[in-house]
């Protein structure tokens, strides 16, 4: 199975069309809800979008732009707020919609604000709204009190059009970031030490437009590789990076699958059933929260007992009683799950909350006896290319009404 681009890199390097004027072209761009909202939210703001057709997609930024993204479209895709930074750093206003809770809970915007505050912007809220002004922003040391994929992104891509040095220090440090980087730096910034703790940015006066290819999904991959860890058999997963899931490699050869690079991928495989092994979620290199979901359905079928430990997001625990339906076994107290495994599931109706616990209630059903209806799936679509197509292409029995 051939992965497809990483949803949260794409969504980024949209929003990054914003700092200059000029045509873009980007491949290996996934087929999906998130990205078809994020071209609304370009085109709303004036930009001309096309595709993505055969993974290419294309994006006309005009000299100017409407500065402001509106609830609407925010509110379907809170990484909406990733357009602030951008805006502020090019036309020196921005109007962007205060994104609400989800269903992980409170997802607050304070550290982007901060940072952008300290290069220089300054804020109001009005209707719903984030209002944000600036002259040009000028370089300064960013801290981050926590290591903020999105409010690292929305510094970065402030810093690159402001006067001077800026140093993100603590920032995030996920493949995407470091995408996000070489795509600023092919148009022209001066971006060094992305992918690490610490980002110096050396800013320009203008960019340019460019082309570029989007890093695969590790996300994807790592769903492909639970759905091979619940239901068995082995999978060659084309065009995955197995140095951005290191820690998930691990962890799942902890469990028992054996995983080993390819010269384009990487290879897995399940004869036995899988052992139980406690789980904890940290920023990357850590484990991601978005591979949480997914395990916990690999831990409803291991053997044993694992300890689930949730450190990024209060509410990312609601997808646990629909597996309970399903008859896993799950006890969750604040943030942690301790799950024991049962050898199988129980085919039940769920609806699924989000993308991930969407896609792993869908993982989950694979070992389960009888028919599975996942509700809400229109969420999976949300992150997901052909996520029905590929799956019944591997041998699963599974269709779209
Ligand atoms: N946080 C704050 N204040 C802020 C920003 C974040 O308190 O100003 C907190 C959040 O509430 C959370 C933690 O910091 O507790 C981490 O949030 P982060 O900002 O790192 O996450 P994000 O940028 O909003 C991205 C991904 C998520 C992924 C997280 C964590 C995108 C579009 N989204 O969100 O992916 O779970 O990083 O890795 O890149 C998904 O793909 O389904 C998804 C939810």
């Amino acid at each position: 199975m051939r992965v497809a681009g990483a949803k949260n890199s794409v969504l980024k390097l949209l929003a990054a069309t914003v700092l200059a004027e000029g045509e873009y072209v980007l491949h290996n761009v996934p087929d999906i809800a998130d990205v078809h909202c994020m071209a609304d939210l370009l085109r709303a703001m004036g930009m001309t979008v096309t595709g993505p057709v055969g993974g290419t997609m294309t994006v006309a930024s005009p000299a100017d732009l409407v500065p402001e993204a509106p609830y609407e479209l925010v509110e379907r895709m809170r990484a909406s707020i990733v357009v602030l930074g951008p805006l502020l750093a090019r036309f020196g206003q921005a109007r962007v919609a205060m994104p609400g809770g989800d269903d992980f809970g409170s997802r607050p915007i304070d550290m982007h604000i901060k940072a952008l505050e300290s290069l220089g912007a300054s804020f109001r809220t009005e209707h719903g709204y984030v209002v944000g002004r600036s002259d040009r922003l000028l370089g300064t040391r960013l801290l981050l009190e926590f290591p903020s994929v999105g409010a690292t992104e929305n510094a970065l891509m402030a810093a690159v059009l402001a006067k001077g040095t800026t140093v993100i220090d603590n920032a995030a440090r996920e493949p995407e970031i470091a995408d996000l980087a070489a795509f600023l730096n092919r148009m022209g910034a001066q971006v060094l030490g992305a992918g690490t703790s610490t980002i110096e940015v050396e800013g320009v006066e203008t960019l340019s437009s460019v082309e570029h290819t989007v890093i695969p999904d590790r996300i994807e991959a790592a769903t492909f590789l639970a759905a091979v860890g619940v239901a068995g058999g082995e999978i060659t997963l084309e065009g995955a990076r197995p140095d951005h899931m290191d820690m998930l490699i691990a962890k799942l050869g902890d469990m028992g699958l054996r995983i080993s690079p390819t010269t384009d991928g990487l290879w897995a495989s399940r004869s036995r059933r899988l052992r139980s092994v406690d789980v904890a979620t940290l920023p990357y290199p850590g484990l991601a929260t978005d591979y949480k979901p997914l395990l916990v359905a690999l831990l409803s079928v291991a053997d044993g007992v694992g300890i689930v430990t949730e450190n990024l997001f209060s509410g990312r625990f609601r997808y646990v009683d629909e597996l309970k339906r399903m008859g896993a076994d799950i006890r969750t107290e604040a943030h942690h799950a301790i799950v024991r495994g049962r050898e199988r599931l129980s085919g039940a109706p769920v609806k699924a909350p989000d993308i991930r616990a969407g896609a792993a209630l869908v993982v989950a059903a694979l070992a389960a006896d009888g028919e599975t209806v996942v509700g809400g799936a229109e969420h999976i679509d949300r992150g997901y290319e052909d996520f029905v197509p590929k799956l019944a292409a591997l041998g699963a029995d599974v269709h779209r009404p």
